[in-house]
């Protein structure tokens, strides 16, 4: 296993212990950061941003995380201004793509596009989400901020609020709690956005214990309560995406009746509904801190899979 010259396309390429060096690796980034003593390691790289979907935290946090570091990014956010909108195909886009840099980091509506642009390139291919499937960065930032919080992540109790069926931040996060010892993962969604069967055959399959809900109390066992976004833009049909539309909210009422005082909320945000902004200054809310950290943990994974040092 280990990291250099890695594709990181799915958190499960990766060992328990890759992830916790990413972690420790990512620690050293938190403080040099604070120091300002970040070293220029990867001036002589230049990283491709091939985003064919929205996104602000993980477009951005990765360009940063390049930047602190030395490197230089180019790229695009959709494909109205590339060569794709003129018919170009996705392989010749990744050719050369891979041609011009040294890493691309990518984003794409289908599952699959990163695996697929990673058995094209030479350089490494970094999933930065791909359909429903897989958001593995985005995991390892969910355990990084968990870690950062509660020192450790076996023996807790996670919550995973909302469309637990389409959203790739969800099946990432089981597929990297599979490496831990969690206490147990309870599932909180309306019955339309249940975890898909795949995913939950391989929760019981890596011996995590699930419970799955609807009502929103369930979440008083919870450390880690992870809200996430109805994701509109991946329902085949959009009758089904009004039926489920708002029907779920956490706020600070719901947290002070039923959630541990201890508790943290987790969302990968962007939020639309599902999460009251009057949860933002509570104790409860650790949704910042974790959009923040995604620097460091990405300064950490570029410095690892590119050899920073
Ligand atoms: C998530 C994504 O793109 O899957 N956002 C992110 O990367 N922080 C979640 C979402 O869009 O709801």
């Amino acid at each position: 296993m280990g990291w250099y010259n890695k594709d990181v396309v799915n958190i499960l390429d990766f060992s328990r212990e890759d992830i916790e060096l990413l972690f420790s690796k990512a620690d050293e980034m938190r403080e040099q950061l604070k120091d300002k003593s970040v070293k220029k390691t990867l001036s002589n790289k230049i990283i491709g941003i091939a985003f064919f979907e929205p996104s602000t935290r993980t477009r951005m946090s990765f360009e940063t995380a390049a930047k602190r570091l030395g490197a230089d990014t180019v790229g695009f956010t959709g494909e109205e201004g590339t060569s794709v909108a003129k018919g170009e195909t996705f392989a010749d886009t990744i050719k050369m793509i891979d041609s011009y840099v040294d890493a691309i980091v990518l984003r794409h509506k289908f599952e699959g596009a990163a695996l697929f642009a990673s058995g094209i390139a030479q350089n490494p291919v970094i999933n930065g989400g791909d359909g429903k499937s897989h958001h593995p960065t985005q995991a390892m930032l969910d355990l990084y901020t968990t870690k950062t919080l509660f020192g450790e992540i076996d023996g807790l109790t996670f919550a995973l609020i909302g469309d637990l069926k389409y959203s790739r931040t969800v099946s990432s996060l089981i597929y990297g709690l599979s490496m831990f010892k969690p206490k147990e993962i309870i599932l909180i969604s309306p019955q339309q956005l249940k975890l898909r069967e795949e995913i939950k055959l391989f929760a019981v399959d890596h011996g995590l214990k699930i419970r799955e809900e609807e009502n929103i109390e369930a979440i008083s066992e919870a450390d880690i309560i992870y809200v996430t976004r109805i994701q509109k833009e991946r329902f085949p049909d959009l009758q089904e995406y009004e039926k489920v539309k708002g029907s779920y909210k956490i706020n600070k009422k719901i947290l002070e009746t039923h959630a541990k005082k201890t508790a943290k909320v987790l969302h990968p945000l962007p939020r639309v509904d599902e999460l009251s902004p009057d949860v933002d200054n509570t104790n409860y809310q650790a949704y910042f801190l974790q959009a923040s950290l995604g620097v460091p943990l990405r300064m950490a994974l570029l410095s690892l899979v590119l050899g920073g040092d």
